[in-house]
């Protein structure tokens, strides 16, 4: 009997990881947008033009610290400075878990930052460049 309940807590505690991988999403801490600003839609349109401007944003060809460092190359959430870094840096190549963040919420993350944690507070971002950059993230998880 004993061995029984341990044979099956052996299998629960071994599903978890596999669950995890099969839907690459992540623990999300960031607050929740207010609901107003939730149901804002990026009034930009995927051009080329502002494909470009979100990729110089997100590799940071200006001053400031680019959201590669943490978010990665590839968008998959392993920048160089994401190892240790709890909770991590969302993996933007997960569409299971892009599909559910607005692009309401991630404007209001980008903007404001998630306190307590590595993601910083963009806020001397103009609103256009920001929307750049949701066009651009959401690219990675469309390949
Ligand atoms: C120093 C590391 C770091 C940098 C630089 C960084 N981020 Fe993040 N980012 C994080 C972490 C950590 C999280 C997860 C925060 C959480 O779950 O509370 C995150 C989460 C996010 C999210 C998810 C929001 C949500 O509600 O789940 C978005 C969108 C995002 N970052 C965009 C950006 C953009 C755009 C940039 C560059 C302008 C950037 N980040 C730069 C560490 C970083």
């Amino acid at each position: 009997m004993k061995k029984a309940v341990f044979i099956s807590i052996f299998l629960l505690a071994s599903a978890a990881p596999s669950f995890a991988d099969e839907t690459c999403s992540q623990v999300r801490n960031t607050p929740q947008a207010p609901k107003n600003f939730l149901a804002h839609k990026n009034p930009l349109k995927p051009t080329k033009k502002n494909l470009e401007e979100g990729r110089k944003l997100y590799y940071q060809e200006r001053k400031e610290l680019g959201c590669v460092q943490c978010h990665g190359e590839k968008g998959d959430g392993q920048g160089k400075m994401a190892p240790g870094l709890v909770p991590p840096p969302q993996n933007f190549s997960c569409a299971p878990a892009m599909n559910k963040i607005k692009d309401g919420q991630m404007f209001w993350i980008i903007q404001n930052g998630s306190a307590g944690t590595g993601m910083y507070t963009y806020a001397y971002l103009k609103d256009k460049e920001i929307w750049q950059l949701i066009l651009y993230i959401r690219q990675f998880s469309k390949k």
